[in-house]
This record gives structure tokens, C-alpha cells and sequence, in this order.
């Protein structure tokens, strides 16, 4: 049986520090060290912990920080081990963070994520719900993680509102209400972006990623593709977020939208508006 309570013992601490070596791959330098995890989980943040009996086998860490006009929970990491990914562990530890926001009265958590990871795009805004309007170039630099591809980190910032669900701002059948087809050029069984559509854009458009499965199997070719789009997706990303369009829905892929896409709305077409920030 799963548990779920918070790390707070030494032995914690240390087993959550084993637990982002083995996810992420990182050199110890990058992982977050023993004293801060400590400090801040006991003065305000959330680190709390996923175990199968005594092993931890994931985790959620958020820390309280000022930003975007207000308090919130900043959601640093939300890792669970490789063996167990998939069985739902992530979503119950995040809905755990969510519980503590509101009961501590905050009224947002945020976090960033890379935008071209598509299975953590999904559980982001399908399985949570967040909405985006802000991407953030080479936030953290290059790191030494396998899974950033030692590329630019490149990453949207997630927005999961306490006080409001997300369909209670955007919501309805993505089949039917938008199969508007995302412009690519096709090339050996694998999608390239075209350049930024022109404006003005509708007030609704999907901006398409690659398929998680379309990458080229030589890891120089890989990141050389994957660079390719994140160099697309940047400067559409940053020219919509600046006229004011936000991120509300994911698919990945639909009859019409045959690759996984973001659904970019402006922001006249939500039923409420955000929260200001
Ligand atoms: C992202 C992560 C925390 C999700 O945890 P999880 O326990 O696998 O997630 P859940 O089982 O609650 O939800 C699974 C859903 O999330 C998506 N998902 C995200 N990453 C996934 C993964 N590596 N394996 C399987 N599903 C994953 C799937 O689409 C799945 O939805 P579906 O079942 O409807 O297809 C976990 O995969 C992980 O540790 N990944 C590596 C580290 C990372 O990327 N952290 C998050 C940065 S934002």
C-alpha cells in the first residue's frame, strides 16, 4: 500500500536527495541539498513524501514565495521513481500541495515545466488543470540533467489557481470546438514547425510540440530536432503571451489536430478573467 506524509526526518531528507538523483539524473551539484530541503519544509513550505512501506518513492516540493503580486507556493519539484510512474502517485501528491495551499490561504502555486515534454504537459494542464501565460528562456542555464537534453531550459510557468478551476474559465470539447490543424511541414514520418504564424491570429489557435515519440534515435540528431522547436515555440509562445493570449488546454493529438498541441485563447474568449498578477 501507498502512504503519504511529510519528510521530516534526516533519513527524509537524504532518501529525497537519493530519489532526484535517480529521476533526474543529476550530478549531486544540482540537486536541492539536505539543509534547504529542512529548512524550508519546516518554515512554510510542503515537501511531502510518497512511500511503498519505508521507501520513499516520490515526492512534491514547494516553498512559499513572493511573486506575480502575492504570496504563493513555488513548486520547485514533483518527482516519483521510474517504477512507479504512471499509477497515479504524481496527480495524488499534487492534489496533497493543493490541499495545503488552501488550507494555509494561498490562493496560487506555480512551477515551471519544459513545454516540449509532452507526457508533462498532459498531466499539467489535463490531469491538474494550470493555465499559462508566461515562458521563461534558459531559466535555470544548462544542466546536467539527461532529461534537459543540455539544451537552453527552456520552460512555460504553470499557474494552478486554488480559488478557481480551470474549466470555470475555459472549458468544452476540444474535438469539436477547435480542429483547426496546426501548420507543419511533414519529413520523414516527422513534423517540423513552420515559422510563427502571422498576425493577427484568431482568437483561438493551436500551437503544435512534437510527438514524444518523434524524435530521431542518434541523441546528437535528437537534440538538434528538438532544438529546432524549441526555437519555434519560443518566439510564438513570447510574441502570444505578449499580445495577452494564455495557454489553457492540451492535447495530444486529435483527429484534426494530429500532433500535440497547446490550445492558445485570447483572453476575451475565458468566461472569467484570471486572476490578476
Ligand atoms: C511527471 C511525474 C511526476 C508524474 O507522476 P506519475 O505518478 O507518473 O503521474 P500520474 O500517474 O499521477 O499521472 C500520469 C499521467 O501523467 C502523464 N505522465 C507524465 N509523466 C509520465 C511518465 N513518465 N510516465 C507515465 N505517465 C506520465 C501521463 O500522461 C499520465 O496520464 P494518462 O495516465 O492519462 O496517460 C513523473 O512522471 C516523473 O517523476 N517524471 C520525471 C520528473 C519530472 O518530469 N517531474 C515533473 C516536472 S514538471
Amino acid at each position: 500500500m501507498i502512504t503519504y506524509r511529510d519528510l521530516i526526518s534526516l533519513d527524509d531528507l537524504q532518501a529525497c536527495i537519493d530519489l532526484q538523483i535517480r529521476v533526474w539524473g543529476f550530478d549531486p551539484v544540482d540537486v536541492v541539498p539536505l539543509p534547504i530541503l529542512l529548512i524550508t519544509g519546516k518554515y512554510g513550505g510542503f515537501l511531502h513524501g510518497a512511500f511503498d512501506g519505508d521507501r520513499l518513492i516520490g515526492f512534491v516540493y514547494s516553498l512559499p514565495a513572493r511573486g506575480l503580486h502575492r504570496w504563493l507556493q513555488w513548486s520547485h519539484m514533483l518527482a516519483v521513481d521510474p517504477a512507479y510512474q504512471g499509477t497515479g502517485i504524481g496527480a495524488t501528491l499534487k492534489f496533497r500541495q493543493r490541499a495545503f495551499a488552501q488550507t494555509h490561504g494561498y490562493d496560487l502555486i506555480a512551477w515551471t515545466f519544459d513545454p516540449l515534454e509532452v507526457k508533462n504537459a498532459y498531466f499539467n494542464f489535463e490531469k491538474l488543470g494550470v493555465v499559462a501565460r508566461l515562458y521563461e528562456p534558459n531559466v535555470y542555464g544548462v544542466t546536467t540533467s539527461r532529461l534537459h537534453w543540455q539544451l537552453p531550459t527552456d520552460r512555460l510557468v504553470a499557474e494552478w489557481w486554488v480559488i478557481v478551476e480551470r474549466d470555470d474559465l475555459w472549458s468544452g470539447p476540444l474535438e469539436e470546438a477547435y480542429p483547426r490543424v496546426p501548420d507543419l511541414i511533414w519529413q520523414d514520418g516527422r513534423p517540423y514547425p513552420l515559422d510563427v504564424p502571422a498576425t493577427p491570429w484568431p482568437e483561438i489557435f493551436w500551437t503544435p510540440v512534437p510527438p514524444a515519440d518523434a524524435y530521431p534515435e542518434d541523441w546528437e540528431a535528437a537534440r538538434a530536432y528538438r532544438d529546432l522547436w524549441q526555437k519555434t515555440f519560443r518566439e510564438v509562445m513570447t510574441r502570444a503571451f505578449s499580445a495577452g493570449y494564455v495557454a489553457v488546454r492540451f492535447t495530444r493529438g486529435l483527429p484534426d489536430v494530429p500532433v500535440p498541441a497547446y490550445l492558445i485563447v485570447h483572453p476575451e474568449a475565458l468566461r472569467q478573467p484570471l486572476p490578476d498578477w
